[in-house]
Formats: C-alpha cells, sequence, structure tokens
C-alpha cells in the first residue's frame, strides 16, 4: 500500500509518527495504521460497530488478572499466535506451538522420574520420557525443561481450587544423554476459558471452545533457541478443530497404551544454537 493511495486522515497519521525514533517500532506503526484504516473502510465501519469494538477491548483489559489472561486468550483464539509459531510443523523433533495462557515462570523444579501430581489425580498414568538432541543428533544437557498440563477434569491448576498449586507442573533438567523424564496423568481436552469477552466472540461464531488433549514443553538453555511445544493426543475428538489453531502433523503424539492400562509418551526434541529467551509469563 502506498502512502500516496490513502485516505488524507491515514496520510496525516503516518506523517505525524515520522519522527519515530525506534525504526522497528515505527514500522509497525505505520503498518497498522495503514491496514487499521483501509479495514475499516473496506468493511464500512460505523461508529456504533467502532464503539462495539473499543468496548470489546475494554473488557479484555479488564478480564485479565494474575491468574487469567484474556488478551493471550484473544490472540490466541483469533489464529494469530499460531500464525507466528515457526519451525517445521511436519517435524515431531522441530515442530513449534504457541505457549498459550496458562504457562507460570517458577514450576517447581522436579527430578527425573518423579511424578508432576502434587495433589490427588484421577486418570490414566503416564510416563513421558523426553530426549533432546542437536542438529547432528548428539544429546544436549543441562536443558531446562517446564512442563505444564491440565488435568483429567480438563483444568489448570489455576483454574481450581481441587488441585494444589503448581499441580501438573515441573521443570526437568536433561541429563548427560540428553534424557529427561516424569509421571504424570493423561491429559484431558478442555473448553478455553469462556467467561470473558473472547468467550463471547467464539459464541457469536458458532465455534466451540475445545483444545484437543495435550503436553505442553519449554526447552531453554543459554545459547540455544528456546523450543515452546505441545503434544497431542492423536484420538482426541478435537484434534481437527483445535479452537486455537494450534494442531500440526508435527505436534501430534504417540501416547501408547501399555498391557497394565497406563501410557506411554516418548518425545525427541532438536534444538537450535540462537538465542534463548524467556517469553513474559501470561500468569503469576
Ligand atoms: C493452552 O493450551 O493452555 C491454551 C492455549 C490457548 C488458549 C487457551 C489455552
Ligand atoms: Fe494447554
Amino acid at each position: 500500500m502506498q502512502n500516496s493511495d490513502v485516505s488524507p486522515i491515514t496520510r496525516q497519521v503516518v506523517e505525524a509518527m515520522a519522527k519515530t525514533e525506534n525504526p522497528r517500532l515505527k514500522r509497525i506503526m505505520e503498518s497498522l495504521v495503514l491496514h487499521l484504516h483501509a479495514f475499516a473502510l473496506e468493511v464500512d465501519l460505523t461508529r456504533p460497530e467502532l464503539d462495539i469494538a473499543l468496548d470489546f477491548l475494554n473488557e479484555i483489559g479488564k478480564s485479565t488478572n494474575d491468574s487469567h489472561n484474556e488478551a493471550v486468550l484473544l490472540s490466541d483464539v483469533l489464529g494469530l499466535s499460531s500464525l507466528l509459531c515457526d519451525g517445521d510443523p511436519d517435524l515431531a523433533e522441530e515442530a513449534e506451538a504457541l505457549l498459550g495462557p496458562f504457562w507460570r515462570l517458577n514450576s517447581p523444579p522436579t527430578p527425573n522420574g518423579a511424578s508432576i501430581c502434587r495433589s490427588e489425580t484421577p486418570g490414566p498414568r503416564l510416563l513421558v520420557k523426553g530426549h533432546v538432541i542437536d542438529e547432528k543428533q548428539q544429546p544436549i544437557a543441562g536443558v531446562e525443561i517446564d512442563v505444564w498440563q491440565a488435568s483429567p477434569v480438563g483444568l489448570y491448576e489455576n483454574q481450581d481450587q481441587g488441585q494444589a498449586d503448581m499441580n501438573l507442573r515441573g521443570k526437568f533438567v536433561s541429563d548427560a544423554n540428553g534424557d529427561f523424564g516424569f509421571e504424570s496423568v493423561l491429559p484431558a481436552g478442555y473448553p478455553v476459558p469462556t467467561h470473558g469477552p473472547t468467550g463471547g466472540l467464539i459464541k457469536a461464531q458458532g465455534r466451540h471452545p475445545f483444545r484437543p488433549a495435550h503436553l505442553h514443553f519449554l526447552l531453554w538453555k543459554p545459547g540455544l533457541e528456546t523450543r515452546i511445544s505441545q503434544v497431542f493426543v492423536h484420538d482426541d475428538p478435537y484434534i481437527g478443530t483445535d479452537v486455537v489453531f494450534g494442531v500440526t502433523p508435527g505436534l501430534i503424539g504417540d501416547y501408547a497404551k501399555q498391557p497394565d492400562g497406563s501410557y506411554l509418551l516418548e518425545r525427541s526434541f532438536i534444538l537450535h544454537p540462537g538465542e534463548a529467551f524467556l517469553p513474559k509469563p501470561p500468569i503469576q
């Protein structure tokens, strides 16, 4: 879009921002204004509709608190978070996933092999064996791995008074063989929170609010690109219609049923050299 093709107001706004010192901020805001104005004209946005949209934004802010992040939820439900995932969506070891609104910093450091059930958590037992390797298939030791998941009733511990603080969350460190592991329960699918404005939007759009069952992983070590991943249960009924568009072929795992009725998930992650970063925690 050329500045010359746009309305006088749009041009004035872009010109008013011309002295922005930060070049990245300048580029982002110019493009945002151009697209926002073009969008409003394209859909013939009316003043009452603009008021509804601004109220919606205000409600997003008002419904966010230390244990709930409505803005992250909106980004997820609009597909924006999944759009920005890179990595190879088809390869199990490389696929990236969205972080979602439920990651907490400071998950309890937990020895490899231990359970992340920190209060009574009924459900089929699950053993997870993870393996962290580099591009040459060599093990990487000392990677910190955060894991988090919903309980078999479909709630994260921060949504559920019945679970202990930090239930079904843990922080592991890969050993000299690149291995880490833990015991848990098979995750269940769950509806994303629908009490706020994002839930109203989903409803108005005739969409269901469900995510297929999954485990979350965040792998972090200085000098390596941080990997955010999820591993989905392959036969979940919502595997093809995740409300946040987060499922790619590479993220579907094989939760193998064992003769004793428990499940085993084995999973490798390839990490690449690069800059490690920790996302801003969506909740406290
Ligand atoms: C999650 O997987 O934790 C999640 C992701 C997006 C929206 C809600 C929950
Ligand atoms: Fe989740």
